[in-house]
């Protein structure tokens, strides 16, 4: 969507702040030895608690009330029977609906004690997002979102996911401008305007370039076990340096 209010920027605050502290709340309770369904629980009594719907459930009748992605999984997890393990590289999905507005917003982290590899993988796909997002302005290419961060994850020895972007947001979970890429599409002419609300989100990857479905239709894996962190923020452009509404 593009804001045109004061009132439509705060309803869209609010249902960032929402998002983000879903995701604190469930990062903060996951433990080895839960399932990625009792995970998903707190997720959902925390944020219904104020108000707010979850955004693929009621867009897409996905399964669950956030997604749960464990490992080798990318993103889309249904959370199910899965039990946590200690080290596990989780990533949490939330995206929700407050009073007709939408954000999106997810972060990856190791459970408990990990290895150096998955955890230098969740910080580096934290820090290109973050210095993505900073250098976000009005009048900008689409395209130079992608190449900052397939620039930035090369430099860093990895790959992305070539099909997962990022995406418009706001009146819908995903809108126009669709396909904010994780590289440089020389094709691609768009530019960003002031006022636009997009969700941006990096797929660093220690192998794997293309996420594939799997057999439960909605879950997205690496099909060499190669790991993936993923962090997204939903975002206001404007002419200075972005609003971020998840932070
Ligand atoms: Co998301
Ligand atoms: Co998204």
């Amino acid at each position: 969507m593009s804001i045109s209010s004061p009132v439509q920027i705060r309803s869209l605050q609010k249902v960032g702040l929402i998002v983000a502290s879903t995701i604190r709340a469930m990062r903060k309770a996951a433990r080895p030895g839960m399932t990625t369904a009792e995970l998903d629980e707190i997720g959902l009594a925390y944020f219904s608690q104020q108000g707010a719907r979850s955004a693929p459930q009621l867009t897409y009748g996905f399964p669950g009330s956030t997604c749960i992605s464990v490992n080798e999984e990318i993103a889309h997890g249904v959370p199910g029977s899965r039990v946590l393990q200690e080290g596990d590289l989780i990533n949490v999905d939330v995206s929700l609906e407050y009073d007709g507005y939408f954000a999106d917003s997810g972060a990856s982290f190791c459970l408990g004690q990990s290895t150096a590899e998955k955890q230098r993988l969740c910080e580096t796909s934290l820090n290109i997002l973050e210095k993505t997002v900073a250098s976000v302005r009005s009048g900008m290419h689409i395209r130079s979102i992608g190449k900052k961060i397939q620039t930035m994850a090369t430099e860093a020895g990895y790959n992305v996911i070539l099909n997962l972007a990022g995406h418009g947001t706001g009146s819908a979970l995903h809108e126009e401008p669709y396909d904010i890429l994780n590289y440089e599409d020389p094709r691609d002419n768009r530019t960003l305007e002031a006022g636009s609300v997009i969700a941006i989100e990096t797929f660093i990857s220690t192998g794997a370039q293309f996420a594939l479905e799997s057999d439960d239709g909605w879950t997205l894996t690496t099909h060499d076990g190669s790991y993936v962190a993923q962090f997204e923020h939903t975002l206001i452009v404007r002419n200075q340096e972005p609003l971020i509404l998840t932070a």
